[in-house]
């Protein structure tokens, strides 16, 4: 496909680049001040207690910090951190072997963890709630099961969707914090912040355009930040200002409210195809060529709260604001979806 979409703008970049952009500590990470002080008390009284961290979830879209504060929260209580994913875990011997390997005190990350097959899940509950480990050794008659006892660790969870979670594993986590899409503010904040890091030279109406169109996530804020400094080297002096950044954003095909083509492409079919819904969303997945997943976890998030799709139980419904930006009348729409 040739057109743009938030998706490769999602795409994570490099490790060594990743660390470098990453925040190390709670002061420097940006915004959700809300989730920001909760967590940091759970820190300081599990430190004053000398006791490790109760599991925390960690919930929200791609891009929003959750692997970002376990690698600050696990640092924050001098823990070591052992990452893993829910796919990753292929057998209860894997799961095993994690577990058995960590040191009272370690965090335990485990991302995409609504991905974990449910029976590798049931060896999860005895190990967060009583660090037990029940494993069964051998095979046919000689089968049985043994107990290990496991140090205490904390376990940090990240989905991006915590509705696919069995309300067993969720109702484990002491701890359960959902991130926000972040506030253009804190995205500015975020990107001086990156093109410092980056020795980038951006002016603050620069970074007040990149920010702004940044569909409130960090990570595409980054990644923007990044193709604009392309472009302000090869088009410009390599200074990023409001213009600039605006002639940049705009050949990358990111419109003024920070929709892309994808995004766009979603709210046509919903008005022109579907006559404004309500649409499931697997015909919507179909007619824009879109995996289901990706559409609920990645686009609509986004244009739900930016108040262009409305979700209702019938399916995803157009709002008066869709109509606005694709410049069509209500009226319009659902005669041509009838033809
Ligand atoms: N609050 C923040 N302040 C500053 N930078 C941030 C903040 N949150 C995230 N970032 C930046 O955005 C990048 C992406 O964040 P992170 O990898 O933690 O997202 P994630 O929620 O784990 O995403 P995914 O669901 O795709 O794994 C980080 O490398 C970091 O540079
Ligand atoms: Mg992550």
């Amino acid at each position: 496909m040739a057109e743009r979409m938030i998706t490769d703008v999602l795409a994570k970049p490099d490790a060594a680049l990743e660390m470098t952009l990453r925040p190390a500590v709670f002061a420097d990470f940006t915004g959700q001040s809300k989730v920001k002080e909760r967590l940091e008390i759970t820190v300081a009284a599990a430190r004053q207690r000398s006791e490790p961290l109760d599991h925390i979830l960690l919930n929200g879209p791609p891009g929003l910090g959750k692997t970002t504060l376990a690698h600050i929260l696990a640092k924050a209580m001098g823990a070591s951190l052992k990452c893993t994913s829910g796919p990753t875990i292929e057998k209860a011997g894997d799961l095993a072997g994690l577990l058995t390997n960590l040191e009272a005190g370690d965090v335990l990350f485990v991302d995409e963890i609504h991905r974990l097959q449910k029976t590798i899940e049931e060896y999860l509950y005895p190990a967060m709630e009583d660090f037990k480990l029940d494993i069964i050794i051998d095979q046919g008659p000689n089968a049985r099961s043994v107990r290990l006892n496991l140090p205490r660790f904390t376990l940090i969870g990240a989905t991006t969707r915590s509705g696919l979670l069995t309300a067993p594993l969720l109702t484990r986590f002491p701890i359960r914090e959902r991130l926000d899409y972040y506030h253009a503010d804190d995205l500015q904040t975020i990107v001086v912040r990156s093109a410092r890091l980056l020795a980038i030279e951006l002016e603050p109406a620069g970074a007040r355009e990149i920010a702004r169109r940044s569909r409130g996530t960090p990570r595409i804020a980054n990644n923007l930040l990044r193709r604009v400094r392309d472009y302000a080297q090869v088009r410009g002096d390599g200074r990023i200002t409001a213009a600039l950044a605006d002639r940049a954003l705009a050949m990358l095909e990111i419109d003024e409210n920070g929709l892309d083509e994808m995004d766009k492409r979603i709210l046509e079919a919903v008005i022109a195809k579907f006559g404004g819904g309500p649409v499931g969303v697997s015909s919507l997945a179909v007619a824009v060529g879109e995996e289901p997943d990706t559409l609920e976890e990645v686009y609509e998030p986004y244009l739900i709260m930016e108040g262009y799709l409305k979700r209702t139980s019938q399916g995803r419904v157009a709002t008066e604001l869709s109509y606005q930006k694709l410049g069509v009348k209500p009226a319009e729409s659902r005669q041509r979806a009838l033809l």
